[in-house]
């Protein structure tokens, strides 16, 4: 009996709950729904019960009026509807990571007073803020959506409590509101990055006099840094990179005591790196590369004891390395120094840094010797120092052999007139077994392609080009399990090129691990091509050698390579047809060989080839015409006195054209319906290059938010 009595108060309880959801607010909600939708294979909102205070992501006060609606990553679509401006009482409102789109209803402003927190990030909405925020506004992220236009002052006409307001990755146009302090001197976060303001930052950030985090990175902001925020002492983070900022970094700023991050690379700073900047012995994060710094390096920063990141590569900065004692710097972790004007030894007090994994210090004038004490970094994974005047490359490899995690080395034209590094002992120590990327070209070392190579089981990329290696190409290169770039260009190898090449493995199938993508400290890296480590071209440059005999047929087993370069050696015989197996190749470097016969027609299955040289060679017979073929102009074909074909201008006799079609029956025929199979797929092929290529340009570009 008294069971069946408390279940019935349950019903008449849970019932009066029930009725007591706000009508505007059910109502408010309902409109809401009416406009959003969550895709198929997702949990619809359940939104179905009477009571709205009872629905997913949506909690009331005692009173039963809604406070809190946050439905975030829920995949929702569609459009936010004005009507939410029924909710008077929503504190909160969270729709972080889902895909509402249309323009946002800055007018819900109106009648929300008591909006705390709006959090509309990672979403597609669009539209310009044109209503004043709520009073009552303490955090505001309309972050990673599509807003434009200006941010005008009347936003923040009122807004005491305003703590945090992020406005990144969004199309922003106009001045950066510094207005915002004006009203809002509570405020500790204010991010503007990622957006297209412009024009000078004018005063007024300093009025923000408890801001700690101020991001205005990538952007197109110009004049000098604005002078007031050097007076703001609770900063912890500057970030202002990417835009054209000018002249100096006032040493003031070495009076922000509580720094742990300045980053303004990529501006056009002039004037010397803060002569106090030790006085920030917090700071963590030093990136100020990329704009025109002169000078040396202030000894004092050796006094930021925390610092982890350490960035001033391209500028012009200069002076002893040696000079300064890198020793405190226990926790640095990254430092780069390349493209500035360096001299001297390599400091031995850069050993003492055991937290070291990255240092560059490429495209500098640094000399001697790589100290034997180098080999005591045990975490060291990439390593620099290409286009220095160093010596002793021998002795440099039997120190770094002992840095157990190295796997990245460059080190390009530091080295001249050397022997290769090729003794016993790289061979027996079984060292370098993280190595991925190997760079030593550009130093015309002498001697032949060293076996300690070969026990490399990890590495992906070896350049050895530009120098003087004799002897001939080992056929062990073959066996090499994750190879997939060789660059052997410009030295004097003989012989011919093995067939065993062709069983490199990480050009025969995609299993292997080819992504460099764990290595990814761009910085670091040489040339541009490395910098974009996501993307290096699978490639076999053995051009300019003195290589004879034929080509092997085997070449056409590597599936996936996109560049060959043959060029210029001693090749004879024919063009193998297996070359057009290499369905990836988009380079093809024959020229300047003694090759003969003809091209083979089958060549125009390579529907991504969009360089082909042949010149200068000794072959004949009419050029293919069709595919990539008909993209190729006279230069690629020059040189071959027997070779005939409208590119050529030079009409190709028809008796021998027949007279082959009578040796060979068979064969034409065939070669005739594989072009005409093929003839509709060219197209195709040659606009998904198109495409294909024009996707990795912009995913090139975006990289370089990495630099
Ligand atoms: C929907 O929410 C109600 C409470 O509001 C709950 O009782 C019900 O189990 C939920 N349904 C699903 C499918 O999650
Ligand atoms: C809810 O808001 C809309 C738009 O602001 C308004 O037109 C409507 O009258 C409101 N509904 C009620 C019941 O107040
Ligand atoms: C919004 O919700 C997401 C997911 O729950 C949460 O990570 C985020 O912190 C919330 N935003 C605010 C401002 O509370
Ligand atoms: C604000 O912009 C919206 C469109 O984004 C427009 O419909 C509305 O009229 C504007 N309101 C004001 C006050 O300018
Ligand atoms: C601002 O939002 C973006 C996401 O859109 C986030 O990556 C960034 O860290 C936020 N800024 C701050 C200072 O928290
Ligand atoms: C920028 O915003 C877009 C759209 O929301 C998002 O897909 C992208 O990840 C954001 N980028 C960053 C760096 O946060
Ligand atoms: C904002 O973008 C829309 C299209 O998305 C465009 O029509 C409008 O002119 C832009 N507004 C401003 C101020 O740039
Ligand atoms: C911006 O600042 C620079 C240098 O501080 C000054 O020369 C220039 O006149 C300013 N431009 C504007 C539009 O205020
Ligand atoms: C730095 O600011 C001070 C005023 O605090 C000023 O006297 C000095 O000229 C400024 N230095 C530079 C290089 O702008
Ligand atoms: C580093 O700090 C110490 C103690 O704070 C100080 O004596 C020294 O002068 C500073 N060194 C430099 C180069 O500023
Ligand atoms: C630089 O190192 C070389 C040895 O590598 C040494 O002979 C020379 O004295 C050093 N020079 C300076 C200035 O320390
Ligand atoms: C490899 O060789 C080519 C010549 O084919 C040369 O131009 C290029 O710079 C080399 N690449 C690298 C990464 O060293």
């Amino acid at each position: 009996m008294p069971i069946f009595f408390i279940f019935f108060l349950f019903l008449l309880i849970s019932s009066v709950q029930a009725l007591s959801c706000n009508k505007l607010d059910h109502d408010s909600l309902l409109s809401f729904y009416k406009q959003i939708s969550v895709p198929s294979p997702e949990i619809p909102l359940n939104w179905s019960s009477i009571d709205c205070c009872n629905w997913e992501g949506v909690a009331c006060n005692p009173e039963s009026r809604v406070t809190r609606l946050s439905i975030s990553g829920r995949h929702l679509s569609g459009t936010i509807t004005p009507f939410l401006g029924n909710l008077t009482f929503l504190s909160h409102l969270n729709f972080s990571h889902n895909r509402l789109s249309g323009p946002f209803p800055f007018t819900l402003f109106q009648s929300l007073n008591h909006l705390e927190s709006l959090d509309l990030s990672y979403n597609l909405l669009s539209g310009s803020p044109n209503y004043s925020l709520p009073v009552s506004i303490r955090t505001i992220d309309l972050s990673s959506n599509h807003f434009n236009g200006s941010i005008e002052s009347l936003f923040f006409r009122g807004v005491p409590r305003l703590i945090s307001f992020n406005v990144s990755n969004n199309s922003f146009t106009g001045p950066l509101p510094s207005s915002i302090c004006i009203t809002s001197s509570f405020v500790k976060m204010l991010d503007f990055s990622m957006n297209k303001f412009s024009g000078n930052v004018s005063q007024g950030i300093g009025r923000c006099s408890k801001l700690e985090v101020f991001r205005a990175g990538i952007n197109s902001l110009s004049g000098w840094l604005p002078y007031d925020l050097y007076s703001v002492k609770t900063l912890i983070e500057i970030y202002l990179g990417n835009n054209q900022f000018t002249g100096p970094i006032n040493n003031s700023i070495a009076l922000l005591s509580n720094l742990s991050i300045i980053d303004l690379h990529e501006n056009q700073l002039i004037g010397e790196v803060p002569k106090d900047i030790g006085l920030l012995s917090n700071l963590n994060q030093l990136i100020l590369h990329t704009n025109s710094l002169n000078g040396s390096v202030p000894p004092s920063l050796m006094n930021c004891t925390s610092l982890k990141t350490l960035l001033l590569r391209n500028n012009h900065l200069g002076g002893e390395i040696a000079s300064l004692d890198f020793s405190p710097l226990q926790k640095l972790e990254v430092i780069d120094f390349g493209n500035n004007s360096f001299v001297g030894n390599i400091t031995v007090s850069l050993c003492l840094c055991r937290s070291l994994i990255a240092v560059r210090f490429a495209y500098n004038q640094l000399t001697g010797e790589i100290p034997a004490c180098m080999a005591g970094l045990k975490s060291l994974s990439h390593l620099s120092l290409s286009y220095n005047f160093l010596s002793n490359v021998v002795g440099a490899f039997r120190i770094l052999i002992r840095c157990d995690n190295l796997s990245v080395i460059f080190l390009s034209g530091c080295f001249k007139d050397e022997p290769v590094p090729n003794d016993g002992h790289l061979l027996h120590l079984n060292g370098f077994q993280s190595l991925q990327i190997l760079s030593l070209g550009g130093s015309d070392l002498k001697g032949e392609l060293p076996s300690w190579i070969g026990k490399l089981k990890k590495l992906k990329i070896l350049n050895l080009s530009y120098n003087q290696i004799t002897g001939k190409i080992p056929k062990w290169l073959g066996s090499m399990p994750s190879l997939f770039v060789l660059n052997i260009t410009r030295n004097h190898l003989t012989g011919e090129l093995p067939r065993e090449i062709g069983n490199l493995k990480a050009l025969v199938s995609d299993d292997t691990d080819s992504n460099l993508s764990n290595l990814a400290l761009p910085f670091l890296s040489d040339s541009l091509q490395f910098n974009r480590l996501f993307n290096v071209p699978r490639g076999i440059k053995v051009g300019n050698n003195s290589l004879s005999g034929n080509l092997p047929a085997e070449l056409g087993n590597l599936r996936l390579l996109t560049e060959l370069d043959l060029n210029d050696n001693d090749f004879n015989g024919s063009i193998p047809n297996e070359l057009s197996r290499l369905v990836n190749l988009e380079k093809l470097d024959m020229s300047g060989n003694h090759l003969t016969g003809e091209i083979p027609e089958s060549l125009k299955k390579l529907n991504f080839l969009s360089s082909f040289t042949v010149a200068n060679n000794d072959l004949e017979g009419e050029i293919p015409m069709g595919g990539q073929f008909d993209t190729f102009a006279n230069t690629s074909f020059e040189g071959n006195p027997k070779l005939c074909g409208s590119v050529l201008q030079k009409n190709c006799p028809p008796s021998s054209a027949g007279g082959e079609d009578e040796m060979l029956p068979p064969a034409p025929e065939e070669e005739e319906s594989a072009t005409s199979l093929y003839a509709i797929p060219f197209g195709l092929g040659y606009s998904v290059g198109f495409v294909v290529v024009v996707i990795s340009l912009l995913f090139r570009s975006s990289l370089k938010c990495f630099n």
